[in-house]
């Protein structure tokens, strides 16, 4: 519990920039929104779904974060296995390992790898950027 009130105030004072000094957000705007779209209701995917590239980010958000369930129920580990399967997804993307819904899937296809193209520190501010703004936002 200590530690989840440590990271609250961090988050108070410094935003979505993360130890390193990356804006999270910044990251998703620059290397990720071209196909996720930030936020969107469901009856709005259903009107837009032949023009979209990809599951809107609020859908992959709460996807990951209901799907991975820690025993114990410690918030902390579960940032942390969220962060870790989003981080390792935007580099080494793969059927086996997505989420995605098989209609989602066979729609856009698998993401493509994003191998190269962010540097460790990116990768971990855009982690921990979707786990934090979608905390209490359901895709529905
Ligand atoms: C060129 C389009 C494209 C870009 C750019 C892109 N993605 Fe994706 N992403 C997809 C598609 C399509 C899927 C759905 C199929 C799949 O799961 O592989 C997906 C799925 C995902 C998933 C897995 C969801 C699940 O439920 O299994 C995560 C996590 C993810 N993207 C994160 C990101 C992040 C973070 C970025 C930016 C750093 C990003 N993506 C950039 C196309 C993209």
């Amino acid at each position: 519990m200590k530690k989840k009130i440590v990271l609250t105030i961090a988050f108070a004072m410094f935003g979505f920039t993360n130890l390193f000094g990356v804006d999270g957000y910044e990251v998703y705007k620059a290397k990720c929104s071209a196909c996720h779209i930030e936020s969107i209701s469901k009856a709005d995917v259903v009107k837009n779904f032949a023009k979209m590239k990809a599951p809107p980010m609020v859908e992959v958000a709460n996807q990951v974060k209901t799907n991975i369930v820690i025993a114990d129920d410690d918030d902390d580990v579960h940032r942390h296995v969220v962060k870790l399967f989003i981080k390792d997804y935007i580099e080494h993307p793969k059927l086996e390992k997505s989420m995605c819904n098989p209609m989602a899937l066979e729609k856009f296809g698998v993401m493509p790898s994003l191998a190269g193209k962010l540097s460790a520190e990116e990768i971990d501010a855009v982690a921990e950027w979707i786990y934090e703004r979608y905390e209490g936002v359901k895709f529905q």
